[in-house]
């Protein structure tokens, strides 16, 4: 596995291998991998030829008071881990190499940004969205995977990749978890044991929800408050949404439901993380 600190490095690199003819996968993270960024790697090594994975903790999206200083780090386990995933080319940017200056362009993807994770995180999305544009502008024409798990992002780097015509194809995939159905995250490693116990009610939640709608539930409203209903009652969780949603614009969904595709999206604090959960829901014709 190569491994590079430098965007020149990286650039070059890329551009040999493309030239070659080779096809390149690219799945950025912020490191401390779990087997949910593993997947993404795999889903890399079985669709392209050149596997680049790239590790940096972002400042641009944490806000002032969030976890940038203490997000879990583990550079010496994270190369073994990339390595034994198929990893060809590990990108380890310091600060000063990915901002050299102070940031005085930003890309901001309206509306996507605002609501869910943007009403408590108002500055987040245009930080996601900054660095995964020179990612992908480091890295070229390419496949980008990201995860399901945080799936407004995956919505706003879709839809920035869309906007602004970036020669990337970007690749949802699907969310990896515990045996007891919470989502891997890397601030997992926050929790006390009684609230790791307690965050699987995330999904539990969830899949009520879905059962609802299955069982012929048609309202909104009643499947969200039904939801956020079951997670509330779990002393070790602070709610902070429940939304049901469009999965490309993320609209809330009105009225009666319609036949089609939906996504189920939560939040809640559990002690210091606030953990993400949403689930697939359709509404059959
Ligand atoms: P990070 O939280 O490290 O996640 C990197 C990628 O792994 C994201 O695409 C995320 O959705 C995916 N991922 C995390 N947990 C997952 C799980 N349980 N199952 C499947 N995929 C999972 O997301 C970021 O970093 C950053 O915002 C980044 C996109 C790298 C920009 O800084």
């Amino acid at each position: 596995m190569q491994i590079h600190e430098t965007i020149s490095g990286v650039r070059k690199a890329l551009e040999t291998e493309r030239a070659a003819g080779r096809t390149v996968g690219l799945v950025p993270t912020m490191g401390y991998l779990h087997a949910g960024h593993l997947s993404l790697m795999a889903a890399a090594r079985d669709d392209t030829d050149l596997v680049v994975a790239t590790i940096f903790v972002n400042p641009l999206q944490f806000a002032p008071g969030e976890d940038l200083a203490t997000y879990p780090r583990d550079p010496e386990g994270d190369r073994v881990k990339a390595e034994g995933a198929g990893v060809d080319l590990l990108f380890c940017p310091d600060h000063d190499e990915m901002y050299p200056e102070p940031v005085l362009t930003t890309v901001s993807v309206g509306e996507l940004s605002q609501s869910m994770e943007g009403a408590s995180r108002p500055t987040h999305f245009a930080g996601v969205a900054t660095v995964v544009a020179k990612l992908f502008a480091i890295a070229g024409p390419c496949r980008a995977y990201f995860g399901e798990k945080d799936f407004q992002q995956l919505a706003v780097v879709r839809r920035m990749t869309a906007d602004l015509s970036l020669p990337v194809e970007v690749v949802g995939c699907p969310i990896v978890r515990e045996a007891d159905g919470l989502a891997l995250s890397s601030r997992n490693a926050y929790l006390t044991a009684e609230q790791r116990e307690a965050a699987p009610v995330l999904q539990r939640a969830l899949k009520a929800g879905t059962a609802a709608v299955l069982a012929g539930e048609r309202d909104p409203a009643t499947v969200t408050t039904l939801v956020g209903d079951i997670i509330a009652a779990e002393p070790e969780a602070e709610l902070d949404y429940v939304a049901l949603v469009d999965p490309v614009t993320l609209a809330p969904a009105t009225g009666a439901l319609a036949p089609g595709t939906y996504r189920l999206v939560t939040a809640a604090r559990f002690g210091i993380p606030r953990l993400l959960d949403n689930i697939a829901l359709t509404v059959p014709g």
